[in-house]
Parts: structure tokens; sequence; C-alpha cells
């Protein structure tokens, strides 16, 4: 049926997926065809706020023109040249990057997950060559209920079992922890000398966005310092602005050895992803020993540099830190009207709405179907939680509107039930 020109209702283009695409994911209904900063619109003509923001990446907002700008701009002139040469682009944006994070060294590449694979090749590479770990013996500390993306040795150290079943075997040493708790860091770190790193994220994200106790992350990175073990920051959701800070670990003043970015660091316009670490710890990765073909491309430079001064010239950390705040004031309220609202916990302007239902029920993705019908894209993780992440070029009468919104959804929800 389907020819590339044809105009097609939103029911066509799902069959097409459903037909055609692999089922590896579970998207709501809604059909988008078009987006401008805080709104996306359907294929029928539909507008609605999106509070998803593609999982973090379109913090910046729905084709930004100065990033599409540089897009377009360097499209027009240069793509892609490998590794292979140098370009004029990449050195520009390294140096930009570096001190805009405040590291020696960047190592661009193109997904959150490689992004997350190159920072556990370099801590492994680190602990034989310079913490003098014996080879093979290297172990990553690792956290419950972590994401980190969907590769194999990433998903070897899941413990979701959807990510894992049947993609056996998987790669070892990981050790598992609980999240926020620093004595099982602390006893994780006791006596063994064969642990390179602690792999965190400063706020859980997909798991539901935990939020770790105040002061933990400055403890795992003084735990970590204490016994030589690098700290990395898995940033890929929380970082660029989403939660109030340039980092999320900027809240408690924390550097980490290594810093892992992807995302928002484009704008949710090009595949961009990065690691970030001094020169003591980038300088394990020599020539033939890591890399990817469009990893640092002249587009990927040009995009992120243009992505990352909209996120300053903008002040966009500042407007989640005070928007953040005030959605949680406002769903707070509501919590008291509403039976369906346990609790509300985030971030600047990652924030979840844990429903109170059963994870095994429908009520969040229901909820979720009925904030589409008025207007508001948003998305369950974990069952009964909900994710609330909007572009943070969101101003405050727009995220009042979506307050009343996210309210009026679940009152008339409950009434119906
Ligand atoms: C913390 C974290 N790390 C890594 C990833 C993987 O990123 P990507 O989907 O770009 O591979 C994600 C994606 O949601 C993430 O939230």
């Amino acid at each position: 049926m389907a020819q590339t020109s044809e105009k097609l209702s939103s029911k066509d283009y799902i069959a097409l997926e459903d037909k055609y695409g692999a089922h590896n994911y579970h998207p709501l209904p809604v059909v988008l065809e078009k987006g401008a900063g805080v709104h996306v619109w359907d294929v029928e003509g539909k507008k609605y706020y999106d509070f998803l923001s593609a999982y973090s990446a379109v913090n910046q907002g729905h084709c930004h023109p100065k990033i599409i700008g540089a897009l377009t701009d360097q499209a027009n002139t240069l793509t892609l040249t490998s590794r292979a040469f140098f370009n004029d682009k990449l050195g520009v944006y390294e140096k930009f990057a570096s001190e805009y994070f405040g590291f020696e060294k960047i190592l661009p590449m193109n997904t959150g997950a490689e992004a997350v694979e190159t920072a556990l090749k370099i801590a492994r590479k680190w602990g034989y060559e310079k913490k003098g770990i014996a080879q093979n013996q290297g172990k990553i500390i690792v956290c419950e209920n972590n994401f980190h993306g969907r590769t194999t040795t990433i998903i070897s150290f899941s413990n979701d079992p959807d990510a894992r079943q049947n993609f056996g075997p998987f790669t070892t040493g990981f050790v598992r922890i609980p999240y926020d708790d620093i004595d099982a860091l602390r006893e994780a770190l006791r006596d063994d000398s064969n642990i390179a790193a602690f792999l965190v994220e400063p706020i859980q994200g997909e798991a539901g966005v935990y939020v770790p106790g105040d002061g933990y992350l400055t403890e795992a990175a003084k735990l970590c310092k204490e016994h030589n073990v690098l700290f990395i920051a898995d940033e890929v959701q929380t970082g660029i602005a989403r939660t109030g800070r340039i980092l999320a670990v900027d809240h408690e003043n924390v550097k980490p050895d290594v810093l892992i970015l992807g995302k928002a660091i484009s704008g949710g316009v090009y595949p961009i992803s990065a690691v970030l670490a001094d020169n003591d710890i980038m300088e394990v990765i020599h020539p033939g020993q890591h890399g990817s073909t469009f990893g640092g491309n002249p587009i990927a430079a040009a995009v992120a540099m243009a992505a990352l001064e909209v996120v300053k010239d903008e002040k966009l950390a500042e407007n989640a830190e005070v928007l953040g705040e005030l959605f949680r004031i406002e769903i707070s309220k509501l919590a008291k009207k509403s039976k369906l609202v346990s609790m509300v916990r985030g971030k600047g302007l990652l924030n979840a709405i844990i429903v109170n239902d059963s994870p095994n029920s429908t009520t969040a993705w229901d909820l979720c179907i009925k904030l589409a019908e008025n207007g508001l894209l948003a998305k369950p993780t974990h069952g009964n939680i909900i994710r609330f992440a909007p572009p943070l070029v969101i101003n405050q009468e727009q995220l009042l509107e979506c307050t009343s919104i996210i309210g009026k959804t679940f009152l008339d929800f409950e009434e119906n039930m």
C-alpha cells in the first residue's frame, strides 16, 4: 500500500511498523510528523506537549533553529571523512567540549551504549596498565536496576530479565551492588584490589527516576579515590541541564574520573555521544584500539557545539531547576486530591509520578493513553511509574497548562475507574 510520498493515517503507519519492523519497542499509538519547541504534531494534525523529549535527548526543544542551522550548513559542506583523515571541525569541537565539561580530553562516539562500552574499555585498560591489576582479573562495580544501554556487555550486568533473557553467554567481570547504598559500595571495595571502576547513574532514569540520597555521590567518589578506583558517571540521561545543572553530579560538586554523555549533547538532532576524562586516563587508548566510522564526524561536531551553546545561551539548567520545583509542587497538590498518585519525585525537569497500583497493572499505560488524548505525551516505565521530562525550553505558563492537563486526566480517570 504505502508509497513514500503517499500520506497515510496513524492506523496505517502503525500497521506498517507492525508488519515490517522488528517488535523491539511498544510505542504509544501516536504517529508524529512534526516538532517545534515543546510541541509535536501527529499525522492527523493533533498537537501535543512532548513530556518525554525522546528520553531526555530533545532538551533544547524540537528542531531548534540554531542546531538545525549548524546541521544543514555542515551537511552541505562536509559530512563524513572517517578518522582516517583529520577534518576542520573535530579538533575545534574537542577543545570546546573538553573545556565546557572541564576535562582534558574527549572520545567521540555516536550512541549512549557505545559511549558506555567505551568507558568500560578505558576503565579496564586503565586497571591493567595504570593500577596494575593482573590480566583479565579486572572488575567493575555497577548498581542494581541500572540502565546503561543494550549491547551484550552492558546487558551482562543488568538485572532486568527482559533485557537479558536468552541473550547469553554474558561478559563477566562485573559486581552488582544496591543503588544509593554507600555501605554496599564500601564493602565491595574492601580488600579487592581488582576493582578498576564504579559505574553509576547519578539519578537512575530508566529504573523510574530514583534520586539517591544527598551526599551519596560525594561519598562514592571519595571512596573510589581512596581505593584508586575510577568513578564513572553515566550522564547520558541526566546530563546537559536536565536535572537543573549542566551535569547531575554538579549538584554535589563531584567531578567524575570518567564522564559519559549522549542524547541531549546533540539536542536530539543527531546520534552523538562522548566519553570525557583527563590525560592520565585517556592516554591508555592508542590508535587501532577503539573507534567508530561515524564517531566525531564533522556534522556531529558542528551539531554538538551548537546544541551545547544553546544550553548556556538559553539558561536551560536554570529553567529546569525552577520549573522542576514548580512541577513537583503542583503534582504534590494533585497527590492530595488523587488516590492514583503515590508520590512524585525527581530533580530539575526529570520527574516521575508513581501510580498507586501494581507494577503489573495497566493503569499507568491507560493513564498515558488518556494524557495523549488530552494533548500530553508521556510514557510509563517499569509498569506503574510515569516519567515526565519535557524539553527544557518550556516556560512557566506552558508548564502550568501541562500540570493542569495531568491533574484533570488523573482525576477524570479515577472518577471513571
Ligand atoms: C543512563 C543511560 N545510559 C545509556 C543509555 C543508552 O543510550 P542509547 O539508547 O543512545 O544507546 C541510556 C538510554 O536511555 C541511558 O538512560
